[in-house]
């Protein structure tokens, strides 16, 4: 993953590098680092662990220069210390990296044969001495970056600084994302358009193989064939400010408490508030005579797409996969021409998905982007963008941008099965009611707040902890348990609960909490049976349910959470909400970097 940033241009870079940083920290944070030219050496500064201890070391040892990149570390090669921290550097060039070198075990070798001496674990700095070498075999920096583009494997985005030459910032692109901005007697490059926000609006995209030239004048593009295009220059739409958290303690729970709010902004794009009526763009595939669609996703957006399957075959009764998208390609499915397949992404960037979508394209499907982020690489590759309207997602759990995602799928569900005739008009007014409804509802779910703190008490001890739920409650079940290991780090399974009696329930004991997902649907009475199995093996059963479900199985529970009553079909949108707070609260407990999990990075750019 990593986030990275660069300058060429006339005033201090280092603060606005720094800057530039503070805003990527969602693609990792394990370390930072900045490097520019004073007097035309190559001068670094570099600091294990979040962007605030790179800026406590600048505040002791400043950087001059005018030209110079920057670097937030997820780390794949190479422990996450100072020493493989980012830029790395020769006596010729200083270099960040995004993305991985496949074959940087060959270069090295090839590399110290010529006598290289190399100083970290990563496979970037074999970028950093293999454009040294060309340079010192006579190339300029510039033909050297062409050179060193058709050696290097895998996905990556580049900038590279070279020494004595302060008008320069080379820059490339292969699979991670790379944007160039647009100053006054300015350029610059970022790993994202927000990166750049407060330096310009005026933004590129470089295309995938394409590398780049950058003065202080402007900058000349170059294809994978190191032809000259242009690329489109366009005004991006967002904000330089950073986003705060208000009054509340972390930004996931501002997040979690913002979901009415922004599952409202979604749900205007999608339905009529006065006619309940609801409208997708237009999409590249007719769904009335549609015959199969691809969901494809990683993680919490997976999770979203296993509800919709449920949605779509069941309302629309259009048969509907569900792909994890890291799998998706390599399984070489079986993909009908002209068929539909749907990528759900908040940042989309996320590589796995990313490569997925591309593949599906080779293989003539029609190309559908459910995503957050509208300038994302998913956004712009998509033929058809359903947008959610969740607004930036800072907290690297994903909340909001997941209940979004669901609203989108549940209009696209609805879409469907009006367009297949599928519903009587009568079920379809109450579903459009429904939806539109969904805001309200989920006010009600979070007025339960102190109810699932307090229940976050049973949990917090745990080693392990189930989840369990059936139907839509299943991948809820799911999401649930991916929250609570996520920022909490307590093992944690989501099962759907028929499947316990299969194996799981031989987990059970009473320092084990099985946390049930039973909406008032037509899986209830499947799911209180399960409940019974669980207490009659001495289980410790935290309930969510509604007025009529607590009053049928509230007495087995150590906590019985009352819901909102709803109609089933919006159920999951519903019970996503208490399954994030009761992770926060557990996190909140054991005191967790909550918005910041170790390990993990917002936007995953690596396969
Ligand atoms: C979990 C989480 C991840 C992401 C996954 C895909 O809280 O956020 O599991 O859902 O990495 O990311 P996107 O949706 O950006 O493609």
């Amino acid at each position: 993953m990593c986030g990275i940033v660069g300058i060429v241009g006339k005033g201090p870079a280092t603060p606005r590098l720094v800057d530039g940083l503070l805003r990527l920290e969602y693609r990792g944070y394990d370390s930072a680092g900045v490097a520019t030219l004073v007097d035309g050496h190559i001068e670094r500064r570099r600091a294990e662990g979040r962007i605030r201890n790179l800026e406590a070391l600048l505040l002791e040892q400043p950087l001059a220069g005018s030209t110079g990149i920057g670097h937030t570390r997820w780390a794949t090669h190479g422990a996450p210390n100072e020493n493989n921290a980012h830029p790395h550097a020769t006596e010729k060039v200083a270099v960040v990296h995004n993305g991985i070198i496949e074959n940087f075990a060959e270069l090295k070798a090839e590399l110290v044969a010529k006598g290289r001496k190399f100083a970290t674990d990563t496979d970037t700095e074999v970028v950093a001495h293999l454009l040294t070498v060309l340079i010192l075999e006579g190339l300029s920096p510039e033909a050297a970056m062409a050179a060193a583009m058709h050696r290097l494997h895998g996905a990556f985005a580049l900038a590279v600084i070279v020494a004595g030459r302060p008008d320069l910032l080379l820059a490339a692109r292969r699979g991670s994302p790379l944007a160039i901005g647009y100053g006054e007697g300015e350029m610059y490059v970022g790993s994202d358009a927000l990166a750049l926000a407060p330096l310009t609006k005026m933004i590129s995209y470089l295309d995938d193989g394409d590398w780049a030239v950058l003065t202080t004048d402007g900058a000349q593009v170059y294809d994978q064939n190191d032809k000259k295009v242009a690329r489109e220059v366009r005004e991006t739409v967002l904000s330089g400010a950073l986003v705060g958290k208000g009054n509340f303690q972390h930004f996931m729970q501002k997040e979690i408490f913002e979901q009415p709010a922004v599952i409202g902004d979604t749900l205007r794009s999608y339905v009529n508030p006065a006619t309940h009526r609801v409208t997708l763009p237009e999409l590249p595939a007719d769904l009335a005579t549609l015959k199969r669609v691809q969901l494809v996703a990683c993680g919490t957006s997976f999770y979203a797409a296993s509800v919709a399957r449920y949605w779509i075959e069941q309302l629309a009764r259009l048969p509907c996969d569900v792909e994890i998208a890291s799998e998706f390609r390599y399984r070489d499915p079986v993909l009908e021409e002209g068929g539909l397949s749907m990528f759900v992404s908040q940042s989309g960037e996320t590589i796995d998905t990313l490569s997925a979508l591309r593949f599906a394209r080779g293989r003539g499907q029609k190309i559908a982007a459910i995503v957050n982020v509208p300038e994302s690489s998913m956004a712009r590759e998509a033929d058809a963008l359903l947008a959610t309207h969740a607004g930036p997602e800072i907290g690297v759990a994903s909340t909001k941008a997941f209940t979004t995602q669901l609203a989108v799928l549940a209009a696209f569900a609805f879409a469907a099965a009006r367009a297949r005739g599928t519903q009587s008009p009568e079920r379809l007014a109450t579903l459009a009611q429904a939806i539109a409804g969904i805001p309200e509802k989920v006010s009600g779910v979070l007025a339960a707040d102190d109810r699932i703190r307090a229940a976050a008490k049973i949990v917090a001890p745990a080693r392990d902890v189930l989840y369990l739920g059936r139907g839509t409650a299943f991948p809820i079940a799911m999401e649930g348990a991916l929250k609570l290991k996520e920022i909490s780090y307590i093992h944690a399974e989501g099962y759907a609960a028929g499947e316990m009696k299969h194996g799981p329930i031989a987990l059970i004991a009473p320092d084990v909490p099985v946390i049930v997902l039973a909406p008032n649907d037509e899986w209830f009475e499947k799911t209180a049976s399960n409940v019974q199995e669980v207490r009659a093996r001495g289980g410790q059963v935290v309930l969510f349910s509604d007025k009529a479900g607590i009053a049928k199985i509230g007495n087995l529970a150590v906590a019985a959470i009352e819901l909102p009553s709803c109609d089933p079909f919006v159920a999951p949108i519903l019970y996503s909400v208490p399954v994030q707070l009761l992770a926060y609260y557990v996190a909140l407990i054991k005191g967790t970097d909550i918005d910041k999990p170790r390990n993990l990075a917002k936007s995953v750019t690596v396969e």
